[in-house]
């Protein structure tokens, strides 16, 4: 019998629904394609209807999308409502309560486009960012004391527990294993880097560092450990990014490296990220923001929210599927697109959409 997916779709805000629409035309096309079938069901969290009910994403809510095999995001955040409000109340939130505890991000620089990294092309730009999802700053550890006044303390402290760390990184190095460098024909070594800051967060980084090596050398023997800075990952990122195949880092740098990383696979119209909690439902969504300038105007572009579809079939298990997709948009990024950005992009939000359905289909 053919698997029925459940599939959670929450367009948000913005450009969100103009992006998901066209993620769910080629995910619509991949299941006519590879013989699977899915049940998506959309939820409309997201700035306009905190205007309308005040409510971001509620209790009732989390207990019902655990309930779906898999969720498909737009983008969160709303000219209107002031900065976090959204992204802790929506996003954050379902990171958490879900406990999607691998934001997997992938940097790849696909044919035809362009990066601001000089001499450096798809063989060079290629390697996969482990961020931690659930810990560090982010847990919003501290508080703040005599606010408004000269004497304003403000603490927000960076948390790591053993268990969160250790089950990061089993999840980086079983990855390296298996679609490291070596895997992929691509190099001698399935190599996972950890980047962190051992020379000042000594307390922190070096929980990592040991771990790190800890279980490297016990269980990972075949896979090259190394280990970077973070400043020196972000310059090595730009100079030399053919270094890297699987990276593994707290969720704070992680954000950062992340966009830095981003822009050098050819900026937000293209970059997808995983939200994974392996035992439970993941969560899959461009990494861009909702473009409030953009919304609406049929330009923005969708490859990013198609790539995050594609890694949401490649977590269920559908990796032909997957595969299918991720050849469809290299075909379009190659031969079609004159530039990712929006409005640049020599066609409309939708006309890219049915140019990788349609590849996906034909091929
Ligand atoms: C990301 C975003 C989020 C983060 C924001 C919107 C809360 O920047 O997904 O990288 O910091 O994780
Ligand atoms: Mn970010």
């Amino acid at each position: 019998m053919t698997k029925t997916y459940k599939i959670a779709v929450i367009p948000g805000d913005g450009t969100g629904p103009e992006v998901v629409a066209e993620g769910v035309k080629v995910l619509d096309a991949a299941a006519a394609k590879h013989g699977f079938k899915y049940e998506g069901t959309t939820f409309d969290f997201g700035g306009e209807r905190y205007k309308r009910t005040g409510e971001t994403l509620p209790d009732s809510a989390i207990a019902e999308l655990r309930k779906f095999d898999a969720i498909l995001l737009g983008a969160i955040g709303h000219p209107d409502v002031a900065p976090g409000i959204l992204e802790k109340g929506i996003l954050l939130k379902a990171r958490f309560e879900l406990d999607q505890y691998i934001n997997l991000r992938p940097v790849r620089l696909y044919p035809g486009v362009w990066t601001p990294l000089k001499d450096k092309g798809p063989d060079e730009i290629d390697y996969v960012v482990v961020r931690e999802n659930t810990g560090d700053l982010y847990t919003g550890t501290g508080g703040v004391t005599m606010k408004g006044t000269p004497h304003e303390v403000a603490v927000q402290a960076a948390v790591y527990t053993r268990f969160q760390v250790d089950r990061c990184l089993r999840y980086a190095f079983e990855y390296a294993r298996k679609y490291g460098k070596k895997a992929r024909g691509k190099g001698e070594n399935n190599t996972l880097a950890l980047c962190g800051k051992t020379n000042v967060l000594t307390y922190l980084y070096d929980l990592w560092e040991r771990a790190f090596h800890e279980m490297g050398r016990q269980e990972y023997a075949d896979v090259k450990r190394e280990y970077y800075h973070v400043d020196a990952t972000c310059m090595w990122m730009v100079k030399n990014p053919e270094w890297f195949d699987v990276i593994v880092t707290g969720n704070m740098f992680g954000d950062i490296i992340t966009d830095l990383g981003a822009i050098t696979q050819g900026g937000m119209g293209i970059a997808a990220g995983g939200n994974i909690n392996p035992e439970g439902v993941s969560m899959f969504e461009p990494i861009g923001g909702s473009a409030p300038k953009y919304t609406g105007k049929g330009v923005i572009n969708p490859l990013a929210a198609i790539c995050a579809a594609a890694m949401m079939l490649e977590n269920l298990g559908e990796e032909k599927a997957a595969r299918g997709i991720e050849d469809a948009v290299q075909h379009v990024t190659a031969n079609k697109l004159k530039s990712l950005a929006a409005g640049k992009m020599g066609y409309s939000t939708s006309q890219v959409g049915d140019l990788v359905a349609g590849y996906v289909t034909d091929q």
